[in-house]
């Protein structure tokens, strides 16, 4: 009998091809939040997915992969400023561009997401501002924006046998509506009908709609975002419900999973390829066990991520969704792409977690995984200026990295230019061109990692006058004051008017409103610049040294190699995410004095190095 089983399962692996399989999680490592995701046949045989980008610019990333292990970056949702000019003026930390749905209808992609601005009172409707893109190439642009008026986050569109989109959202942190919207006008019909109310858990949100073997089924994220998340389901026979929820929900979660490295799994949306294998994309942190007992404290610096996991959908049934860990290993069938392409031709962008060597030739623009805080002023950054070739011009602001209220910039812009953290283990170098650019007091240029307006760490140079802070000594750590959202201390130089002299400073603050008020912590230390360094340009490095550590350092770049000394650490839990996760890049500020475009500097060199993915609790 045994024997029997044996040979039939062999020969049923052998006609089905199935077999043991496996492939590493994340499959979009670092800030790669609430990802939706497709199969498209009619484009070669083609998955395609979107994340959601919050404050930064470009945004809404659209990468493809033809084998679900290598993806590529092949263009941008929003790319032009014009797009969604307001983008620059959402404050607090948790407004932009939340969830987006990306889906393929006859020759249309369209993605539907929403500009939440969290500063408005939930009364005031146009707190949610919902947008669709379209277009029908998604290796190029996307078309301007089409917004359509209607409460709530989260917003995906689902097709039943007629030409009707209807696109659910999630409302008052209360259920699932849905109402029909024109993709292409914006017309939607209100009221929205109630679908589901959810499990029971909080924060139902990223609703999907599915129709399979004859029953409409509503997938749905509850629980939160963080250490609570989970993915529910419930089903119907009539898109218009009653709803009732699966048997065994949750079908999916890490929530007490204590031994699990990929924890607040959740946000899933299900595909499947043509070869018959249903997928789940989602979001996960690598956080590790300990996760759950403090989420506000944990070790995640880069934040939600996308994972993948195989599933098994029955007919008839509730579909069975694999556990996430960083290998994932069994009985389910990757897809084989016929040709020797795993990802596209089409499309400027990179590998999702390349490394880079940016030299900013002259005639070339900014690699499209570039990204900004916010929309930039264009004119602030010029690739190989005449003079300048084979580097990036930094024109400086007046807002420094944490900015007035370490919150907002109206409008203002940050210069300040960067990429994903996408490896627990990195460098990332640059080298700037300070000498002669830099004249006065408070003028700065460095690197910077950073998670937002009041989470970042960065090393530079800057000139100042005087090193006396008006109440502190430098290099001292002390808390902020009480209120989360009070003005930063500001360190007002005893002899303004002094002759100006360089220093590296390593200085960073670490503040967030989820975070108990004893953790804020702001650093700054100077380091009168060596005198052997002053004639060089200056290489600056950001390492993450282990899982919990990063360094800074700092050298004179010269021809041969350079001998970079460090000034500073930090640790990952300082850079807790909201919603995002870390980026590292080049910043150049007055730190709020002369007016914006006080100075300009070069930055050139531009390096990042992937060491390693660590994908097992450490
Ligand atoms: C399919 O791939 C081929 C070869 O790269 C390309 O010429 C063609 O445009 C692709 N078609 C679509 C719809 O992407
Ligand atoms: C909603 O907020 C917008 C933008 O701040 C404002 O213009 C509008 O007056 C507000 N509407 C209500 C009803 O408060
Ligand atoms: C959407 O609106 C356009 C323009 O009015 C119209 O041509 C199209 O038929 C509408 N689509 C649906 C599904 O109603
Ligand atoms: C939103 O939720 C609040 C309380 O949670 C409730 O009072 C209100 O009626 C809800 N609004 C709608 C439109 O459901
Ligand atoms: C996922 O893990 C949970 C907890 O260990 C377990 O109950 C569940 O059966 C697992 N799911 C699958 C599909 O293995
Ligand atoms: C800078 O690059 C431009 C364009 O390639 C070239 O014409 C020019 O000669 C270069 N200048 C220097 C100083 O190398
Ligand atoms: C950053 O800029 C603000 C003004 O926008 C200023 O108050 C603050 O002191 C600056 N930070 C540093 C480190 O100079
Ligand atoms: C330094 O100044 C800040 C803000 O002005 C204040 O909150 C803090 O208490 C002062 N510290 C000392 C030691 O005087
Ligand atoms: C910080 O505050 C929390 C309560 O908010 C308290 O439990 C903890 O002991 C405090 N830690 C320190 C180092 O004071
Ligand atoms: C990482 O390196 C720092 C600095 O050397 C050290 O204090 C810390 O214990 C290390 N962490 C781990 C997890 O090895």
């Amino acid at each position: 009998m045994q024997l029997h089983w044996l040979i039939l399962s062999i020969l049923m692996s052998g006609l089905t091809q199935a077999r043991q399989s496996s492939f590493h999680n994340p499959i979009l490592p670092g800030f790669h939040p609430d990802p939706s995701c497709i199969f498209v046949p009619e484009y070669n045989e083609t998955f395609f997915c979107t994340t959601s980008t919050f404050n930064w610019f470009p945004g809404v990333p659209v990468y493809a992969s033809r084998d679900l292990l290598h993806w590529k970056h092949v263009s941008n949702a929003l790319n032009r400023p014009e797009q969604l000019p307001y983008l620059g003026y959402v404050n607090r930390g948790q407004s932009g561009i939340y969830a987006p749905t990306i889906r393929y209808r006859d020759g249309v992609f369209s993605i539907i997401t929403t500009l939440v601005n969290q500063a408005l009172p939930r009364e005031n409707l146009t707190r949610w501002d919902n947008i669709i893109f379209n277009t029908r190439d998604p290796y190029g642009d996307w078309d301007d924006l089409i917004h359509y008026y209607g409460p709530g986050i989260d917003p995906t569109p689902f097709w039943d046998d007629d030409e009707i989109a209807w696109v659910t959202s999630t409302f008052n942190s209360s259920g699932v509506v849905h109402a029909p919207v024109n993709l292409t006008t914006g017309e939607i019909t209100l009221p929205y009908k109630w679908l589901w109310m959810g499990s029971g858990g909080a924060s139902p949100e990223g609703a999907r709609v599915y129709k399979k073997d004859g029953w409409y089924y509503v997938l749905l994220a509850e629980g939160g975002t963080r250490e609570k998340h989970m993915v529910t389901m419930a089903r119907s026979r009539s898109l218009h419900g009653p709803y009732e929820g699966a048997p065994n929900n949750p079908l999916l979660t890490a929530y007490k999973h204590t031994d699990s490295y990929f924890q607040a799994v959740g946000h899933a949306d299900l595909f499947q390829h043509s070869n018959g294998q249903w997928w789940a994309s989602g979001l996960s942190v690598r956080a590790g066990g300990n996760y759950a007992d403090d989420p506000y404290h944990a070790n995640f610096p880069m934040g939600r991520e996308t994972i993948l996991v195989p599933v098994d959908w029955p007919e008839g049934e509730f579909p069975i969704f694999q556990n996430v860990s960083g290998t994932m290993t069994g009985d389910f069938t990757l897809p084989q792409p016929s040709g020797p392409e795993t990802v596209p031709r089409e499309g400027n962008g990179q590998l999702v977690d390349a490394n880079d060597e940016v030299d900013f030739e002259p005639g070339c623009q900014t690699p499209p995984h570039f990204l900004h805080w916010r929309i930039p002023h264009q004119k602030n950054y010029k690739v190989s200026p005449q003079g300048h070739n084979n580097t990036l011009a930094l024109r400086s602001s007046m807002l420094n990295l944490t900015g007035f209220d370490g919150d907002s910039s109206l409008g203002r812009g940050q210069t300040f230019v960067s990429r994903r953290q996408s490896h627990t283990l990195f460098k990332f170098s640059v080298e700037v061109d300070w000498k002669g650019y830099l004249t006065r007091d408070s003028e700065e240029a460095g690197i910077t990692i950073f998670q937002d307006q009041s989470q970042h760490f960065n090393i530079g140079v800057v000139l100042l006058s005087s090193t006396e802070p008006k109440n502190q000594t430098s290099g001292t750590i002390y808390p902020l004051p009480e209120n989360e959202f009070g003005p930063i201390p500001e360190l007002t130089r005893a002899i303004p008017d002094a002759e100006p002299k360089p220093y590296i400073r390593f200085g960073g603050i670490s503040e967030s409103s989820f975070r108990r008020k004893n953790a804020t912590r702001w650093v700054e230390e100077l380091t009168e610049l060596p005198e052997e360094w002053t004639d060089s340009k200056l290489k600056f490095q950001i390492e993450a040294i282990n899982t919990t550590h990063y360094s800074f350092s700092a050298g004179a770049a010269g021809s041969s190699g350079v001998d970079l000394r460090v000034f500073g650490y930090t640790r990952g839990e300082l850079m807790v995410p909201v919603y995002s996760g870390t980026t590292v890049g080049a910043y150049a500020t007055s730190n709020g004095r002369y007016g914006e475009g006080a100075f300009e500097t070069y930055i050139s060199k531009w390096r990042y190095a992937g060491i390693k993915q660590v994908i097992e609790e450490p």
